[in-house]
């Protein structure tokens, strides 16, 4: 683990028997640096905030309890909470960390809700094995919640023209750029060659995206049901204090999560998601 220097823990780095690695802020239990088979597989700006005051441009932040904006803050507050380190297991096949958050004054300041939250990172040779897991802990018979949530995934690329996102063909996809709902995705493979901003609702539990000519993950979600996909492209990128002007060539989000229809929790019932991406 790294301090500051008050003797607080800032981040975790998880070591796995093969060498593979992921290091992981508190602050959002924000993934900034999948190391595996001898290489970054994921995107982290260069002029990403590192210091807490701003959510993490890169890895994969946390969204919760809101995707995109609405009453609270854009993608809701666990990108921008410390979570709290459960517990971690490292040097060994399947090292695994897990993160906690619970409701605190920055949390229900917007989001009246008693929840739990706790995340789970674990980590083999080839894959990261991810899971989010919410319980509802009101307890009061009328303390239900509805929740959007989901996995904003930052992937690494040589090259963004290179980048195929496969088995999306056929789906229905609100289009956030143009402003549609109910767009039917022709492409099979989809590429990406300007400011793509999509949900894709309804996606299967298996992602192929080919990250390159040479490479190739393979992500699957349980209990996600949707895939995010976007890539800001130049304009925007301009725009972004915390991304360079020309990293969106670096970089695709390919995220999955239940964003399209909420989750609804009563008291004392939990909601968990999985994500893993394989190496190909
Ligand atoms: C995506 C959204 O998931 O995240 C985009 O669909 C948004 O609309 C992007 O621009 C980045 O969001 P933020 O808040 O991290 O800049």
């Amino acid at each position: 683990t790294v301090k500051d220097s008050q003797g607080n823990i800032t981040k975790v780095v998880l070591v796995e028997a093969s060498g593979a690695a992921v290091e992981v802020y508190l602050y959002g239990a924000t993934i900034t640096s999948w190391k595996a088979k001898g290489k970054e597989r994921l995107f982290l700006s260069k002029q990403a905030i590192l210091d807490g005051s701003k959510a993490i441009r890169g890895g994969i932040p946390i969204v919760f309890p809101q995707f995109g904006l609405g009453k609270l803050v854009q993608h809701g507050f666990a990108r921008t909470s410390n979570w709290q380190l459960l517990g971690y297991k490292d040097q060994i096949d399947g090292a695994k960390a897990m993160f906690l958050l619970t409701e605190n004054e920055h949390s229900l300041s917007m989001w009246p809700h008693k929840f739990r939250a706790v995340y789970t990172i674990r980590l083999d040779s080839d894959t990261l094995n991810l899971s989010l897991s919410i319980t509802n802990t009101n307890t009061s018979a009328a303390g239900s919640f509805d929740f959007t949530t989901l996995l904003h995934t930052y992937f690494l690329t040589p090259s963004i023209s290179e980048v195929a996102v496969h088995n999306l063909a056929g789906l229905s996809y609100t289009d956030k750029v143009a402003k549609l709902d109910n767009v039917v995705e022709k492409n099979d493979p989809v590429s990406l060659a300007s400011n793509v901003d999509r949900v894709y609702h309804n996606a299967p539990e298996k992602i192929n995206i080919d990250i390159s000519k040479h490479e190739a993950v393979l992500l699957t979600k349980t209990n996600f049901k949707d895939i995010v996909l976007w890539n800001p492209w130049a304009e925007l990128a301009k725009g972004m204090a915390d991304f360079g002007d020309d990293e969106y060539k670096q970089m695709v989000c390919v995220e999955t999560g239940t964003v399209g229809s909420p989750i609804s929790l009563a008291p004392g019932q939990t909601w968990e998601g999985h994500t893993s991406i394989v190496l190909q």
